[in-house]
């Protein structure tokens, strides 16, 4: 028995050490594998989050320091599970976007492996250089900045208005633009900005409306009983003919049938004239190289100011809302158009979980669509892109299956699209008018379009360029 106890107790040994030795080497392994702040995660923060997580900007913390991340670790690492942040709504499935903004996995992993392993600095050697962002403008420093000319005060407690700015470019040149930024003055109040180009009154015998002549189209469509005008908001009547399928109407949907340019936004929408977007999630643009948007020497450029109510809960504030512009530096080869694609005869009957409306639009040329960015309200739900080829051939070519009206994404497709003469692209939106969608302020009502948050859009914005021009050989000698 004593022979054969000892090496069952050497074996019991040797089992305590092989034990220990395991436990050992896999303490070593996860101490091998912690993830720090200052080496694994502070990458993917500058990079992911940095644009909007930094002071001044929209989100409530940064993401710069561990010390003002630190104490967000709980809620970051749910965020970035569920996919919630970065916002990018798109269909992963459907296009390839250059702005794409989702996550991979690994950085996923990356960021749960930190929070549950303790959220830890770890060595402040190990940071990478600090990201580096110029005074406030996305885009860089701007050729020129325009403010709007004045401020604009909002009285608490006001509704929701659309107030419109002209202002002078002074530009006694053509100029071609890069890279362009809308900037809220007081993001308190600010929903959205559109920066229009008013070029002057038509001397090249193009077909560009102006402003007035939109206005007045506009009016004549109130004439048709369509809209009417409710302080600062137009809306269109409760009563006016329904369409919820757009596509059939001479118009595809948007505004009246003698309104050919109505972009749910009042003056200065319709083709070819939109300069620039803000709006939650939206403030710079990103063409491709050489692609520009071009402001005709002479041209004002007219603020479309969307102020709500809804993200001013108290006292008086104030706004000066402005754009950045940077001018191409080399021969531009395209310009960009942008056309609204929308419906304004949609009715969304209350409590409606999914209630459908389409819009068309039909390329009159051979182009290349550059983004997609859809407009819906508090009730939208979704919104897909399909194109109809002359050919009978179909493809979606954007869907954003979730969209949130709290972002105003852009699309940039990461390889245009091309869309031949005569393409129809058919714009379908849902909404949910029920109670189950928790941002609905009010599930009981019949909505119709109108400019407020609380009543509905449907815009399928699209920039493209047109495949004949050569700007580099036309317009710049
Ligand atoms: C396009 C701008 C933008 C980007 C990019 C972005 N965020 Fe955000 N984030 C915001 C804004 C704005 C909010 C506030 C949203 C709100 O209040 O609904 C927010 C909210 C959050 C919150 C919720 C805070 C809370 O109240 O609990 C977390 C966590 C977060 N972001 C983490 C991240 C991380 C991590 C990244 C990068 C991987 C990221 N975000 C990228 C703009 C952005």
């Amino acid at each position: 028995m004593k022979i054969l106890r000892l090496p069952m107790i050497v074996l019991a040994c040797v089992v305590c050490a092989a034990l220990l030795a395991l436990q050992a080497s896999q303490a070593s392994g996860k101490s091998a594998k912690t993830v720090t702040f200052s080496k694994e995660v502070a990458p993917i923060f500058n990079k992911n989050c940095a644009n909007c997580h930094r002071p001044g900007e929209a989100a409530p913390f940064s993401t710069l320091t561990y010390k003002d991340a630190r104490p967000w670790a709980k809620s970051i690492r749910q965020q970035v599970m569920n996919r919630t942040m970065p916002p990018w709504h798109a269909d992963p499935h459907v296009g390839q976007w250059a702005n794409d903004a989702r996550l991979s996995q690994k950085d996923i992993d990356t960021i749960v492996a930190w929070v549950d392993g303790g959220a830890l600095e770890g060595n402040p050697k190990d940071l990478p250089p600090a990201p580096k962002f110029s005074e406030g403008w996305a885009i860089g420093k701007p050729d020129v900045i325009l403010d709007m000319g004045k401020d604009y005060v909002m009285k608490p407690g006001s509704p929701d208005e659309i107030q419109y700015f002209t202002v002078e470019t002074n530009f006694t040149e053509d100029k071609y633009v890069q890279f362009v930024e809308a900037r809220p003055g007081n993001r308190q109040i600010v929903h959205h900005i559109i920066a229009f180009i008013q070029p002057p009154p038509k001397t090249d015998g193009s077909k560009q409306l102006s402003p007035e002549e939109r206005r007045k189209m506009r009016e004549a469509a109130m004439r048709d009983n369509i809209f009417y005008q409710d302080g600062f908001l137009t809306k269109v009547k409760a009563d006016a003919p329904v369409y919820d399928n757009a596509c059939d109407l001479p118009s595809g949907g948007n505004g009246s049938k003698r309104d050919g340019s109505g972009d749910g936004g009042g003056e200065g929408g319709g083709s070819s004239t939109l300069l620039a977007g803000y709006a939650p999630g939206k403030n710079q643009e990103i063409w491709p190289a050489g692609t520009v948007k071009k402001i005709p020497a002479g041209s004002k450029i007219v603020f479309q100011l969307h102020y709500s109510a809804f993200l001013n809960p108290t006292g008086e504030l104030k706004d000066r809302s402005s754009i950045g512009m940077i001018f191409a530096k080399n021969p531009p080869d395209r310009e960009l158009k942008t056309h609204p694609i929308g419906n304004h005869y949609f009715k969304i009957p209350a409590g409606a979980e999914n209630h459908k409306a389409t819009a068309c639009w039909t390329a009159p040329e051979d182009l290349h669509i550059v983004t997609f960015m859809p407009h819906l309200h508090m009730r939208g739900k979704s919104m897909e892109f399909k194109a109809i080829y002359p050919d009978g051939r179909t493809e979606v070519i954007c869907n954003v299956p979730k969209y949130d009206f709290n972002w105003q994404l852009v699309y940039y497709a990461k390889k245009p699209v091309a869309v031949p003469k005569g393409t129809k692209i058919l714009v379908t939106t849902t909404w949910d008018n029920s109670s189950k969608n928790k941002f609905n302020p009010d599930p009981t009502k019949d909505i119709r379009w109108g400019d407020p948050t609380y009543e509905e859009m449907t815009i399928g914005w699209i920039d493209y360029t047109l495949d004949k021009q050569n700007l580099k050989t036309t317009a710049m000698k």
